[in-house]
């Protein structure tokens, strides 16, 4: 039965919709409102069966829990999978359907975008529920935030690991320079930074080369850069078994979901003395983005809270150091503690 499933650990509200009409078979997981409304991405794939749609949607949603709490975000955790195929089988009348979905919950599940939607699927959604974030008529774009949380992460784990102050001479090897990896790597070459890059846009590395003095190399060579830091901001699950023991830099630190392929790389990097920046930690910057988007947008304000991503992440590396464990389930520990820390305060008040 799928109410077995033994991901269901602390979810508190997990639905299912099947729509005849316009085909959408879709889950909600709300995991936890403790913060608040649950906010998380809707992702469209075409999952191979229906426990693999859930397994994936408790999942996420846990992982908005918290990321959103570690964000300073009065936002609790959620997520949603639409079950089909992002290029063949979605339709805006299914992305409505979607939106009453959504709306269902009476505001305690917010949308955003996710792989397989976009913000003109927000739009969509946005006819028919007003808990969308992200929708493409506001026209905002959150990767410089992205950007900006993650070069703030990175100095601070370089401050960590290498005991320097500023990012004047650090080698850097950004993998992928898309939104967020060109904007990150701009940043950081005026940082001081020396730069290693690849992507497969030859457009991007040549860009890089002529702007920022990057030295180009190939795809599967920047595993092997002889670099400070890997900032990898293209493809999820890069630190795996295969690239972890190839890595010369002391520190991973870059932008992109899902960068442990299974939790126990993250105790390998730890064994090879690599310092390692929770990717949910530092790629808020999207979120936070995200939640201060709106009419009354402060830019200074958004990036000012954006920025407290460095203070977080030396958190996270004290606790690593205290409690002797390895970042990644630091950070864990620390939006653990912060979630009773709320839940406590709530039954008192
Ligand atoms: P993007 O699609 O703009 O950029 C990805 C870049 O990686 C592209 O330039 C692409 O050509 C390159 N690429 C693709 N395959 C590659 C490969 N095998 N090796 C090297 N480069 C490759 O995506 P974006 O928005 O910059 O996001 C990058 C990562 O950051 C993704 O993992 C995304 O999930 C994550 N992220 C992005 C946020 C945002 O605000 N855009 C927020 C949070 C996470």
């Amino acid at each position: 039965s799928v109410f077995s499933s033994p991901s269901f650990d602390e979810h508190e509200d997990v639905a299912f919709h099947y729509d005849g009409e316009t085909g959408l078979k879709a889950i909600i997981s709300l995991h936890s409102t403790v913060m608040g409304p649950a906010l998380g991405g809707c992702r469209m794939w075409a999952y191979d069966d229906d426990a693999a749609a859930l397994t994936d949607v408790l999942r996420l949603s846990r992982g908005m829990t918290f990321k959103n709490a570690l964000a300073d975000l009065p936002w609790g955790g959620g997520k949603s999978v639409i079950i089909g195929n992002a290029k063949t089988d979605k339709t805006p009348a299914m992305m409505r359907e979607m939106g009453r979905f959504v709306d269902s919950f009476g505001g305690r599940y917010i949308v955003a975008e996710d792989v397989g939607t976009t913000p003109e699927d927000m739009a969509e959604i946005a006819k028919t529920t007003r808990n969308v974030r992200g929708v493409k008529s506001v026209g905002f774009d959150p990767s410089p935030g992205t950007a900006y949380g993650v070069f703030k992460g990175l100095e601070a784990a370089v401050g960590e690991a290498l005991g320097a102050s500023d990012l004047k001479g650090v080698r850097v090897a950004v993998q992928g320079l898309g939104h967020v990896g060109y904007d990150l790597a701009r940043r950081l070459h005026a940082a001081g930074a020396v730069l290693t890059v690849t992507d497969i846009d030859a457009a991007a590395l040549a860009r890089a080369e002529r702007e920022l003095g990057a030295t180009v190399v190939g795809l599967d060579a920047i595993y092997d850069a002889d670099v400070d830091v890997y900032a990898p901001c293209a493809l999820g699950a890069t630190l795996n078994d295969d690239t972890i023991p190839r890595l010369k830099a002391s520190i991973v630190a870059g932008a992109a979901n899902n960068q442990l392929a299974e939790t126990r790389h993250g105790d390998r990097l730890a064994d090879r003395g690599i310092l390692y920046a929770p990717d949910y930690v530092l790629n808020a910057g999207g979120v936070i983005h995200i939640y201060h988007e709106g009419p009354d947008f402060d830019r200074d304000a958004t990036f000012a809270h954006i920025g407290r991503i460095g203070g977080t992440m030396r958190d996270i590396f004290r606790r690593a150091k205290d409690d002797g464990i390895p970042p990644h389930i630091a950070a864990d520990r620390l939006a653990k503690d912060k979630l009773a820390a709320a839940k406590a305060g709530q039954r008192k008040a």
